[in-house]
């Protein structure tokens, strides 16, 4: 019910105030995220394809963020569905692989405008669902407790409620006032999203898929590859308690350390990832260059680090080879146990192990 002192169901308009947001510790953390994000985001431009890392953990943050929602599927599904042409596709997989479309979709939408508002992520969320409801507008929507069925919290139903929330969410984002650091501003945002809980479905997805756009759009990151799927299903109960503890406590500051400490071990965890990749690469060089000199090519060596699980035809578009070439490449690096092959129905995949084993980890 909304009444004149809580308009949104008890839900305030942000900004929260900077003594509740800005406390010691807070500040501590978020200096310390900043850095290992910089970090990353300096490492990342090292990679000698940007594609390499994006397209691995994309999927793996897919898989991630899927997984809170009980929507499970494995890696040599995702990449199965990715590379063959009439393999079969379950239902999970394809909605993992939805999760990467809506991330994608996302991700057009700041380019091209600059942006994100209620429209792009009303867009953000289609895709991922797979239909068009919108934001709500009926009652009825709670959030519940999973063992005991008990309503958590009810978030606003009004639909003038939901947009003026929305709105003012909208404002939030895109506003580069220095009010608040970015990072602080990015638990924050996070907080009020779930909260407003704007869709019928989707919302945890949707909200985290906003995370990384928020990240890019204030060039913390060039490219996605900051996700907090993992670490969130690793905290899960934590990451309900806090949320709801904001709510029930105004208990903003651990939330806040909650995410910052996210984003610092997820930056770390992923600064090792690409570390450990670069290692690879280099070996692979070396290895391809010694043992087979008259097939090396820096150009092989990449394609094979882009496409984890490739196929003849990858290689022959992607270096404009014929078929006989590339399956002449392929064997060969076969031959010094780069690539393993595998027979998937009628085709063949090979598969660079070493690397699919780093971006599975
Ligand atoms: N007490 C709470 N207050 C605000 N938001 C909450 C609370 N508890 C959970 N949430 C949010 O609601 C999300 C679940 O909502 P919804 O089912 O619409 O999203 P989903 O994407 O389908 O699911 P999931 O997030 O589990 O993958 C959680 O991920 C969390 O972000
Ligand atoms: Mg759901």
């Amino acid at each position: 019910m909304l009444t004149a002192d809580k308009p949104y169901n008890n839900l305030p308009l942000l900004p929260p105030s900077n003594n509740e947001v800005e406390t010691i510790a807070i500040l501590k953390q978020e200096s310390k995220s900043a850095v290992a994000l910089a970090e990353l985001k300096g490492l990342a431009k090292t990679l000698p394809n940007q594609n390499i890392l994006i397209n691995g953990i994309v999927l793996k943050e897919a898989k991630a963020s899927s997984e809170i929602e009980n929507i499970i599927t494995t890696h040599d599904n995702l990449y199965d569905a990715l590379t063959l042409k009439n393999g079969h596709v379950d239902k999970e997989t394809k909605e993992v692989l939805r999760y990467k479309e809506a991330l994608f979709t996302g991700q057009k939408y700041i380019e091209q405008k600059g942006f994100l508002n209620t429209n792009g992520i009303v867009e953000i969320q289609m895709v991922l669902e797979q239909n068009n409801a919108g934001i709500r507008k009926l009652p009825g929507t709670a959030l519940k407790n999973g063992s005991t069925g008990e309503t958590i919290y009810t978030p606003p139903d009004d639909t003038e409620a939901i947009r003026t929330l929305m709105k003012n969410f909208e404002d939030f984002i895109n506003s580069d006032d220095a009010d608040f650091p970015v990072l602080i501003k990015l638990a924050i945002q996070h907080y009020q999203f779930e909260s407003i809980h704007p869709f019928y479905d989707g919302n945890g997805r949707t909200g985290r898929i906003i995370n990384v756009l928020y990240l890019i759009m204030n060039k913390l990151i060039d490219t996605p590859i900051l996700y907090l799927g993992g670490y969130i299903i690793k905290n899960k109960a934590d990451y309900y308690r806090l949320l709801q503890e904001v709510r029930t406590k105004n208990a903003w500051e651990e939330w806040i350390i909650y995410m910052l400490k996210g984003i610092e071990q997820t930056s770390r965890e992923t600064i090792e990832k690409i570390n450990t990749i670069n290692n690879l690469f280099e070996k692979t060089i070396q290895l391809a260059k010694e043992k087979s000199p008259r097939i090396y090519s820096k150009e092989l060596i990449e394609h094979l680090f882009v496409h984890p699980y490739s196929k003849i035809e990858f290689l022959c578009s992607d270096l404009t080879i014929d078929r006989k070439t590339a399956t002449k490449y392929l064997k060969e690096m076969e031959r010094i146990q780069i690539l393993k092959s595998e027979p998937k129905g009628k085709e063949v995949i090979y598969i660079n192990t070493k690397l699919y084993n780093i971006l599975k980890s």
